[in-house]
């Protein structure tokens, strides 16, 4: 009460100064500094007190209401799916070789940077592409019995890589990785339990962190909440390929989708596109969206904004696939 008492003074104040002094052609002008993130601002927004970045993003979506960034009253990152497709939805194939590509890729590192993200996620096969090159761990098979549950070895990291990986097949050489102008980035593995030891054992030396999100089947859910609580990932971008954008996507952990489109097709019939149906998934409900901006880019490419309808979509289609099997419908 004192508090707000004595801001809404010093605003009254420059108020009736500046009419006061208008007479005698005095401006007077009041400077509010912003938000300093003192730790009573920390405790009202919900942040912690040394992380002034969370708090950056928290404004921003309660300001602007452009960029939804990380909400802290949510138990998981606020998550976009950011790809770059070809006009025939590829994300992979003959014309990412091609110059038609460049001015998207351009764009598509622009957009990436604006959404201020803490980590990127991608599949298994996405990360041997770019990072690992299906190269095999170094497995000790005698190591010994690691404890259960998530291992953190790097909390305080500006940027993480988070790699979804089951089954834990991944031979990393270094715990860091580098991508384009990013921040250097930590690396964060999603096993599920069927990860074995030796694995797990190789990841602790190398000082990689991991996560375990489900037992046979990779949990989504469980993973992002993990993302948030143990690492304070607040925006979490999720960069392909298909097969896990569709795994997040089905499970409702999607919130906006940031697609960048390059002015070229392939036709390629055996390359994925950007939300591909995997066997493992129980489900496979189409999912609608609404669009929230259409911009012009560099090279002739466009960037498409949605948010995602699926929660309440999936709700109706459930709802309705009980319908057709009651006779009162
Ligand atoms: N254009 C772009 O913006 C862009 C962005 C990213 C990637 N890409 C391209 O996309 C291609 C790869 O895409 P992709 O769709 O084939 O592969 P992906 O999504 O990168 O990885 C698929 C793998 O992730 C694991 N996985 C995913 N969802 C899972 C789930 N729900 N449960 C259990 N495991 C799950 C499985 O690993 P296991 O096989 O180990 O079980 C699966 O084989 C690459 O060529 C890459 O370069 C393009």
């Amino acid at each position: 009460m004192s508090y707000t008492t004595a801001k809404h003074a010093v605003v009254g104040m420059i108020r009736h100064a500046a009419l006061e002094l208008s007479a005698d052609r005095v401006r007077v002008n009041g400077i509010a500094p912003g938000v300093v993130l003192t730790p009573l601002i920390a405790k009202a927004f919900g942040v912690p007190v040394d992380r002034a970045d969370a708090l950056v993003t928290f404004l921003e979506k309660r300001l602007t209401g452009t960029h939804l960034m990380g909400d802290p009253t949510m138990n998981r990152p606020y998550i976009v799916c950011h790809m770059m497709t070809a006009l025939d939805g590829k994300i992979t194939g003959p014309y990412m070789k091609t110059k038609a590509v460049n001015g998207a890729s351009d764009e598509y590192e622009r957009i990436n940077a604006s959404y201020h993200p803490q980590a990127w996620l991608c599949g298994r096969v996405t990360t041997d592409d770019n990072f690992t090159f299906y190269q095999k761990p170094a497995l000790d098979r005698h190591a010994p019995a690691i404890p259960e549950g998530d291992h953190v070895a790097a909390a305080d990291a500006r940027m993480h890589y988070v790699s979804v990986d089951p089954s834990g097949k991944l031979g990393w050489k270094t715990n860091t990785v580098k991508y384009e102008d990013r921040p250097v980035a930590h690396v964060v593995e999603v096993l599920t339990a069927k990860a074995s030891n030796a694995y797990r054992a190789f990841l602790r030396k190398m000082k990689i962190s991991y996560i375990v999100a489900g037992k046979d089947q990779l949990d989504c859910k469980v993973a992002a909440e993990k993302l948030k609580s143990l690492f304070k990932i607040e925006t979490l971008m999720l960069s392909g390929g298909g097969f896990i954008n569709w795994s997040f996507l089905q499970a409702g952990l999607v919130d906006e989708l940031s697609l960048v489109i390059a002015p070229v097709a392939d036709g390629e019939n055996d390359t994925v596109t950007l939300f591909e149906k995997s066997s493992y998934l129980p489900d496979h409900l189409p999912v609608e969206f609404s669009l929230k901006g259409v911009e012009m880019g560099k090279g002739d490419s466009v960037w498409l904004r949605y948010s995602v309808k699926n929660s309440k979509h999936r709700e109706r289609a459930h709802r309705n696939r009980g319908r057709e099997n009651d006779p009162a419908h």
